[in-house]
């Protein structure tokens, strides 16, 4: 693709995952699995580091990012943990859970993680080969979606190289995400209330969207966008339309042909993706049921369908 790197491709071994943490050591820029899509993960604690991240993706710089942890014990020297924080934390770390929380006066984090907000956002991802890395940097990694500011989000190594060869130090390949949709983002507000701010793989408390604020700009109308027009809740595609089928509607591809929720999330992204490369300049979707992780679905595919402006 051409650009002021030359994106190495790293196995997900030993050797790999060592030259994954020189790199990012040196401040340098490398994609990551993650159980729900790849991140694009750079030392959280040194400014010029989390710099490359938002000019690589192009990401405005007010939309803060997600820090990743190794443990929670790490995770305490970056965030004050209230005891509902503690217990969610314990109930679904690793995993596909982000916590909003205060951050703390000594955190070693870089102001533009959390792009001046008075929070920070923690997750302890469930895949093997970014644990192995996170304790071998035994650095705290910011890591937004691998996929440039506003695009499809990235389920594997080729996603992220379509999307930022040539702009990042590396990826390291391990293979397909198995979620496929971003994790579930709660905040937690006064008197231990939780609340949601993005629809995820994880089902958590009482949902309070607090009106239309934009705390989690992952919730702006258009987002996950395939650069062309997207239509949903379709029963009979046009000719000249890209079908993304479920269940018995079947299509040009099929998120689930079983009409399997957890599959449908999982291969959402990589639809989307074919969608966009196909030579049809439109894309039809199935109706989803919005019901489990359906409920994720039908979030990220709506915004999909909303042009940007
Ligand atoms: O599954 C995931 O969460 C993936 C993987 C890589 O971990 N990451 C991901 O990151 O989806 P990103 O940057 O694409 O989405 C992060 C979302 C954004 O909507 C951002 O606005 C929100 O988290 N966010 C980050 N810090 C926040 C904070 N302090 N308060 C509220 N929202 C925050
Ligand atoms: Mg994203």
């Amino acid at each position: 693709m051409g650009g002021k790197y030359a994106t190495e491709t790293l196995e997900a071994t030993k050797g790999g995952i060592a030259r994954a943490s020189a790199i990012l050591r040196e401040g340098g820029l490398v994609a990551v699995p993650t159980e729900t899509v790849y991140g694009l993960a750079a030392r959280a604690d040194k400014a010029e580091a989390v710099a490359r991240i938002y000019e690589a993706k192009g990401r405005p710089s007010f939309n803060p990012l997600i820090v990743h942890v190794a443990d929670l014990d790490q995770a305490r020297t970056l965030a004050d943990f209230s005891d509902e924080a503690e217990a969610l934390a314990k109930a679904h770390w690793p995993g596909p859970l982000t916590l909003v929380l205060p951050r703390r006066a000594d955190a070693q984090l870089a102001e533009a993680v959390s792009a001046g907000l008075p929070t920070i956002a923690l997750r302890m991802p469930n895949h093997p080969v970014t644990q192995a890395l996170l304790r071998e940097t035994g650095l705290p990694l910011a890591a937004p979606s691998a996929n440039r500011s506003g695009f499809i989000s990235p389920t594997c190594a080729d996603h992220v190289l379509a999307s930022l060869d040539g702009r990042i130090d590396a990826v390291l390949d391990g293979g397909s995400c198995d979620s496929g949709v971003e994790s579930t983002i709660v905040a937690m507000r006064e008197g231990g209330r939780i609340e949601e701010l993005r629809p995820g793989p994880l089902a958590i408390g009482e949902k309070d969207t607090g009106g239309d604020r934009i705390e989690a700009p992952g919730q702006l109308a258009s987002h996950y966008a395939p650069g062309k027009p997207v239509r949903l809740d379709v029963t009979k595609p046009e000719p000249d339309e890209f079908m993304i089928g479920f269940s018995q509607l079947a299509g040009d591809c099929s998120l689930s042909a079983s009409g399997n929720l957890e599959e449908a999330a999982s291969r959402l992204y990589a639809c989307l993706h074919e969608g966009a490369r196909s030579e049809k300049p439109r894309i039809a979707v199935a109706p989803i049921p919005a019901r489990g992780i359906g409920k994720a679905i039908n979030d990220r595919l709506r915004r999909a369908a909303t042009p940007a402006d």
